[in-house]
């Protein structure tokens, strides 16, 4: 029997995500603070003599949108570690899936750096961390911090990752939209709504309220300049934003390039009964998850 290895990442939202005017490689300069949610994909990788992935997930993942080919960001990230070790190998890549496809939540991103941490140990290529980050930031401005996990620190394109402390249990409701919606899109219908777009670093209030356990000093503190962008394309995302502040949430937030919305509760008891509520509004699918949680890590080889 082939040995496997599964490797769990989690989806994340930017508790601040300042965007600037596109670069000269038409990236947008991101000041943004990370932090991955109990919302997770596993990976688990098997070698093979060529290279193969297959998706497992509820009716609620949009199937369509996965893409099952070599253009798979699993298989890209697959044969660039390889490459990077000169090494000629293949596996077979089962993606089980729970982070909604282009929800604005990173899925993509956690199933690349679960890819490369799961054939890093099936191989035993003892890649270092810092070609790790190297590789994964190749892959999507996103995959480091899926690396890296719990609350983070992002600039650059989002790839340059330092870890902040955040002690405290955040509570949120995840509301994800039935359709996802095109990061490079929502980008550029920023550049038509912003075109003047100054990048805001990351606040000192912000910083501050990490460190403090109250999520009321958190909720005050949250900032996405994608959030008008995406709410511009989907109305109904800030009618949704506010359907779950009168439920009792402490701030609605659009995540990332959306369209999925996260709400910040006060408690597990708040967040509970604001999942309640959208449910009985006739949302389909509502979670509750809590954040921050560990970085890509291994959780079975066989
Ligand atoms: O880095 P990643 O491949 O995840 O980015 C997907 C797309 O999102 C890019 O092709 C680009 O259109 C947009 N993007 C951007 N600026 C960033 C990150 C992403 O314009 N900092």
């Amino acid at each position: 029997m082939s040995a496997s290895v599964t490797v769990r990442a989690a989806a994340k939202v930017n508790l601040h995500l300042g965007v600037g005017r596109p670069r000269a490689d038409g990236f947008h300069p991101l000041a943004t603070v990370y932090q991955t949610l109990s919302l997770h994909d596993d990976v688990t990788a098997t070698t093979r003599d060529r290279w193969s992935v297959d998706l497992v997930c509820e009716d609620d993942i949009d199937r369509d949108a996965f893409p099952t080919g070599e253009d798979n960001i699993v298989v890209r990230a697959g044969r660039l570690l390889a490459a990077h070790h000169g090494v000629s190998r293949a596996a077979e890549l089962v993606v089980r899936k729970s982070i909604p496809i282009a929800g604005g939540l990173a899925g993509g991103s956690a199933d690349a750096a679960a890819t490369l941490v799961a054939l890093d140990r099936l191989w035993d290529l003892q890649t270092s961390d810092g070609d790790l980050l190297a590789i994964a930031a190749q892959l999507g401005s996103d995959v480091p911090f899926a690396l890296v996990g719990g609350t983070a620190l992002g600039v650059g394109r989002g790839e340059v990752v330092s870890p902040l402390l955040d002690e405290a249990t955040r509570w949120w409701v995840v509301v994800p939209a039935g359709t996802g919606l095109s990061t490079p899109a929502v980008y550029r219908h920023f550049d038509e709504l912003c075109p003047a777009a100054e990048l805001v670093t990351v606040p000192d209030e912000l910083l501050t309220a990490l460190a403090d356990p109250d999520n009321r000093v958190l909720a005050a503190a949250l900032r996405n300049d994608l959030e008008p962008v995406a709410i511009d394309l989907r109305p109904e995302l800030g009618e949704l934003i506010e359907a779950g502040e009168r439920a009792g949430a402490l701030r609605g937030i659009v995540s990332g390039s959306g369209p999925t919305c996260l709400f910040l509760c006060s408690d597990r008891g708040s967040a509970d009964r604001v999942r309640t509520t959208l449910l009985d509004a006739g949302h389909a699918r509502v979670l509750v998850a809590l954040g921050p949680v560990s970085g890509t890590h291994v959780v079975e080889y066989s």
